[in-house]
């Protein structure tokens, strides 16, 4: 049986066919991934790729991130190095994203990449995304599937709530497991973190045995998703927060607090890993409550805390 929104497939072989034929056919599709929903598109096709500028309102000095089977097709697009190989073994499929120089001989259109001279590219994990990337010939750019600024979707319904109508197609793969963005890594000079994830810093320092710096945003754009105004609600919010006003939402962490109308735990059992899988869905629940200000209790600033601290604080400006 269909469900209730007339552009939201469950997942089966036929419905994963059409999927694979829409995108031939230089059409969008909504589809999960393990980090969060996307918005796919053949990353060699400038008419599929202007449709997802078109549909996000994006930008076009924001690049998209070049999703891959696998190192064999991801190969053909970018120059690869020693700290590449060493993440991408490690890490690989998974939540991690690498940017790194863009070979001459790439099909990609340079509409894709913003006309740099560098591709953000990443081999996704989640097995349904993998299913539809192993039936083409050409590699996925795909964005959250969020108007640009919004907060990223976690579900297929928070797909439908970003496009309505417009896009006519999303397979369903339930929630997001991590529900936060992948982790951006540079690996263009000296490895650096552009956009934190689960994949924290001491991870990749471990592996590539050297300090790894996070990038803290200068006046040259390395990643747009460093804008300011971004992964907004459209709320104002207010960090660090002891305490809240009845009429104000307040998101927490932590089992000291106590239940309340206005009360959103991000996890009462202090899990950073729930925490960022529940962050977006509480901040689109807040918003259709209507609330008019959120306030944000602190909130651990290690491992993925790093990523659910970056996001509140671009949600906050
Ligand atoms: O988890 C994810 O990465 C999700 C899922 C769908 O895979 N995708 C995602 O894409 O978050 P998007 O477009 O919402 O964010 C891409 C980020 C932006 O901050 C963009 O500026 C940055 O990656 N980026 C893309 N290409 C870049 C490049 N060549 N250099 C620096 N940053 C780049
Ligand atoms: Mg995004």
């Amino acid at each position: 049986m269909r469900n209730i929104y007339s552009n939201i497939f469950k997942v089966n072989n036929k419905n994963l066919s059409k999927a694979v034929n829409r995108l031939k056919k230089k059409q969008l599709i909504g589809v999960p991934t393990e980090t969060v929903y996307g918005l796919a598109g053949n990353a060699y096709s400038e008419e599929s790729v202007r449709k997802i500028y078109l549909l996000k309102k994006r930008p076009s000095k924001n690049p998209l991130i070049i999703h891959y089977l696998n190192l064999k097709q991801l190969k053909n697009d970018v120059e690869l190095n020693s700290d590449f190989y060493k993440l991408y073994k490690k890490f690989c499929p998974g939540p991690i994203t690498f940017v790194l120089k863009k070979k001459k001989n790439s099909l990609l259109p340079s509409i894709a990449t913003a006309n740099l001279k560098t591709v953000a590219v990443r081999v996704p994990r989640n097995k349904i995304v993998r299913k539809i990337l192993k039936n083409l010939n050409f590699p996925l750019a795909i964005p959250s599937a969020n108007k640009s600024t919004h907060v990223s979707p976690v579900s297929a319904n928070d797909v439908v709530c970003e496009f309505g109508s417009s896009l006519k197609f999303i397979l369903n793969g339930g929630s997001c497991i991590i529900g936060i963005e992948s982790t951006v890594v540079d690996l263009t000079s000296k490895a650096k973190i552009l956009r934190p994830g689960l994949i924290d810093p001491s991870d990749i320092s471990k592996v590539l045995n050297k300090k790894i710096t996070i990038y803290k945003g200068s006046k040259v754009i390395k990643a747009p998703g460093m804008l300011k105004k971004h992964y907004s609600p459209g709320i104002p919010i207010k960090l660090n927060q002891k305490k809240a006003k009845n009429n104000e939402a307040f998101i927490v962490f932590g089992k000291k607090y106590k239940k309340a109308k206005n009360i959103f735990n991000l996890s009462s059992k202090s899990n950073l890993n729930v925490a960022a899988r529940n962050l977006y869905k509480i901040l689109r629940l807040i918003k259709k409550k209507n609330y008019k200000m959120i306030c944000v209790s602190p909130i651990p600033q290690t491992g993925i805390g790093l990523a659910i601290n970056d996001r509140l604080t671009r949600a906050a400006k």
